[in-house]
């Protein structure tokens, strides 16, 4: 088991595989970033696979593939099969924004992936390109359609922006509901990469919306997600992420891998060691030996907070898949 030094169990490995991205996001990668990570520097899936390993051994069992967008590396079915294969019972899930997901959605369910995470900002063309760069949203309707035909799990992301998309909060929330497709609107985390015009809604804003039109009360967390969880009525639930507050911390169960090998103790903490050296050798112990170490450097609370902007990471939202 996993146990971190402020004596959290960690059993939850976020994976990126690539920073690139078909996607311009404004609160992400508005711009094409002035120089991607040269395709050299990417571990390979073997590589990767030789870090997951030594994870599932010491206790990971959750394991969610990231990016940038994952759908862009060729042979992530190979990838989650590797995975899949080495134990079984694993969690495996995907996030991604869904443009080629129609493709590949059976391939990736038959490699052994269980769940997806897609964003959906808004349920109007030219919003979805004014937010994306492009006009992406008819595919991405596609491949969630797709991914729920064929039994994948689906959950939806939205991220409410003043001025573009938050008109539609009641809108978005009754298409997933209508499909049964929980949905959690994640409130828009400032950050250096974004465009720094955007303006995001507060939990509290968010809840006043949708209060205009349903009965909600709050429940439970579902296990260490950041999620606070509201329920309607007939028990449709959604949910609302406020990294503002530093009040799901206390129970954070996750580390996170870049692309090219950092493994990251906390979304907002600059400090982080690299697994490269040690998989290119084929060094399990040391691979091991990095992983306890991050653990222990593991921060109590995430350092986001707008008055305490010295201490916020630089690291972008496409390196670590959110
Ligand atoms: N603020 C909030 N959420 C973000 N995401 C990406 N950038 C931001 C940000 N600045 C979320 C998107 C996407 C997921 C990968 O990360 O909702 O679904
Ligand atoms: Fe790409 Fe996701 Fe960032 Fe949008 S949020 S630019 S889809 S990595």
């Amino acid at each position: 088991m996993l146990i971190d030094g402020h004596g959290r169990k960690v059993n939850y490995l976020r994976v990126s595989v690539t920073e690139r991205c078909n996607f311009r996001c404004q609160y992400c990668m508005p711009e094409k970033p002035f120089s991607w990570v040269p395709k050299e520097n990417l571990l390979s899936f073997e590589e990767l696979f030789l870090f997951i390993k030594v994870g599932i051994d010491e206790g990971i069992d959750k394991i969610r593939i990231t990016g940038g967008e994952p759908l862009l590396r060729t042979g992530l079915d190979k990838f989650i099969k590797m995975i899949n294969d080495y134990k079984s019972g694993l969690d495996i899930a995907l996030t991604t924004n869904g443009y080629l997901l129609a493709g590949v959605a059976q391939d990736l369910k038959d490699a052994g992936l269980k769940r997806i995470n897609v964003s959906l900002d808004t349920l109007k063309d030219d919003v979805a390109a004014k937010i994306s760069g492009k006009d992406v949203l008819k595919k991405v309707k596609e491949g969630i359609a797709k991914a729920q035909e064929i039994g994948l799990g689906v959950k939806i992301n939205n991220v409410p922006l003043k001025g573009i998309n938050a008109d539609e909060i009641i809108e978005v929330l009754e298409y997933c509901k209508e499909r049964n497709m929980p949905i959690r609107f994640i409130e828009y985390m400032e950050n250096k990469h974004a465009n720094d015009k955007l303006e995001g809604l507060s939990e509290e804003e968010v809840k006043q919306k949708i209060a205009t039109k349903y009965n909600f009360t709050e429940v439970k967390r579902e296990g260490a997600s950041p999620s606070k969880m509201y329920e309607f009525d007939d028990g449709y639930r959604f949910g609302i992420i406020n990294p503002h507050a530093h009040d799901f911390c206390e129970d954070c169960n996750r580390i996170r891998l870049t692309a090219e090998g950092v493994l990251i103790p906390c979304l907002y903490f600059e400090e982080a060691l690299s697994i490269k050296k040690a998989v290119k050798a084929g060094d399990v112990a040391g691979a091991a030996e990095v992983l306890k170490e991050v653990l222990r450097n593991k921060p109590e609370k995430n350092k986001w907070s707008s008055d305490e902007e010295n201490e916020t990471s630089d690291r972008a939202f496409y390196e670590t898949g959110g």
